[in-house]
């Protein structure tokens, strides 16, 4: 038995793209129908209803789009949404924080996580509670990086001024004493290169679209979604307004193909 139906992703704008690369390599027969919400990213800075509400109308033009499972490529919209996505959606919901919480666990040798991630994700508590959740001795420590999306869309990957924030970001969470920590912003693993040094090999880095790709491949073999493995699945990207640099910026950085971009209008539910 096999389901050809795409694995609907959704971000709210190109970072979840680290998502789909992870989900390639790992996943390569699958077809992927990936929506960024280019038209009201950052969601970041936004407040928890917000987010939320944005999340259920990017689900629901994925439902429409006849996704076999919703994968939430944003840890902001993951940290806020998927509680209620879970309650109402029909088909299967994954996140990235459960997974990313998951891989700190295994990790970590002396039981102290670090989370970085917008303010909304830090804000929001989710990584706490589901680290306690599965561990409740684990320390953890967080620290939102606000200014790091707006270098990575920037392009600024390898760049002295980033370097500068990284430093000034994360040296508390080191000093602290934390031997894992967690990227918890899908747009992070683009500076995986330029976070390193700043570990010095002591602390081990988790990428939440890595741990989510296998996440979503426990799934399908789990409820029999998997594709047939024969031949390449096919990548289709829209957006909700047109892109930006930053796609550019993805598309070098990810290698990734991404063939002809679609556009997709927000569909806002009848108003009651
Ligand atoms: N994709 C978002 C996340 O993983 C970062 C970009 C944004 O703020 O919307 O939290």
């Amino acid at each position: 038995m096999s389901d050809a139906r795409p694995i609907g992703v959704f971000d709210s704008g190109i970072g979840g793209l680290t998502v789909v690369k992870a989900l390639r390599e790992l996943l390569p027969g699958e077809n992927i129908f990936y929506l960024g919400d280019t038209a009201r990213v950052p969601y970041g800075g936004k407040s928890a209803s917000t987010v939320e509400r944005y999340s259920v109308e990017m689900t629901d033009m994925l439902v429409a789009e006849d996704v076999k499972t919703v994968v939430i490529a944003c840890n902001s919209a993951s940290a806020v949404a998927l509680p209620k996505l879970e309650q109402t959606l029909a088909v299967p919901v994954i996140g990235v924080i459960k997974p990313g919480a998951q891989a700190a666990l295994a990790a970590t040798r002396n039981r102290h996580v670090g989370v970085i991630g917008t303010r909304a994700t830090i804000k929001s508590g989710a990584y706490e509670r589901e680290l306690r959740a599965l561990n409740p001795d684990v320390r953890i420590s967080v620290r939102a990086c606000p200014l790091l999306v707006p270098l990575i869309e920037e392009g600024w990957l390898d760049d002295e001024l980033t370097n500068r924030v990284i430093a000034r970001y994360l040296e508390p969470l080191t000093h602290d004493g934390i031997d894992t920590l967690v990227l918890g912003c899908t747009h992070y693993p683009l500076l995986a290169d330029a976070i390193a040094p700043f570990l010095a090999g002591k602390v081990q880095l988790v990428d939440s679209a890595r741990n989510c790709a296998k996440a979503v491949e426990q799934l399908l073999d789990q409820q029999s979604l998997r594709a047939s493995r024969k031949g390449e699945g096919i990548l289709q990207v829209a957006l909700t307004d047109a892109p930006d640099t930053f796609l550019g910026v993805a598309r070098r950085a990810l290698q990734l193909e991404i063939g002809e971009l679609q556009l997709r209008e927000v569909l806002h539910p009848a108003k009651l």
